[in-house]
């Protein structure tokens, strides 16, 4: 139980600072100001990581479960709505901040704008999911 309850500690870190990156990382584009493009494409960067990273150890969290438990955890309803809620999310996230990286130099600055308000937004709903996965399950 010990190591099961160290791996899921550390994977939750990661977790945890991953949350941080894509929130944060969004609302600093444009708030208190907007962002420089050279700023902003960095934190494109810190964005699309974070996203990465919360797909990567979330899905870990589920397999140290499996690993020690033989089955994944027993989730219904509010929780299995709010895990998926949180997929989309982090697969759109991941998309839309690759996208801006790959395209963004050439959009208006209401284009730059609404990306971000959009990561800023997804980020809000993922976190916001989270609590409903936490106490519904
Ligand atoms: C593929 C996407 C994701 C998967 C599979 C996933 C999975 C999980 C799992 C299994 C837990 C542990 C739940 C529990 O202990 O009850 C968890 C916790 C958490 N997740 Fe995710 N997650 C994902 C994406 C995200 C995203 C995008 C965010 C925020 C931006 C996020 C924020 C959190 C937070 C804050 C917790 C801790 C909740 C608490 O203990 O109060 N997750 N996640």
């Amino acid at each position: 139980m010990a190591l099961q309850d160290f791996l899921y500690a550390c994977t939750q870190m990661a977790h945890n600072f991953g949350a941080v990156a894509v929130t944060a990382g969004a609302i600093f584009a444009l708030w208190p100001a907007r962002q420089s493009p050279a700023v902003l494409r960095q934190l494109a960067w810190l964005v699309l990581i974070g996203w990465a990273l919360q797909a990567i150890s979330g899905a870990t969290l589920g397999a140290i479960s499996y690993a020690f438990q033989g089955r994944l955890p027993d989730i219904h309803g509010i929780a299995s709505a709010a895990l998926f809620l949180k997929m989309a999310c982090a697969a759109s996230g991941f998309f839309l901040a690759a996208i801006y990286l790959r395209f963004a130099a050439g959009w208006s600055t209401q284009g730059v704008n609404a990306a971000w308000s959009c990561l800023a937004a997804l980020a809000v709903i993922a976190l916001s999911a989270a609590a409903f996965l936490r106490w519904f399950s």
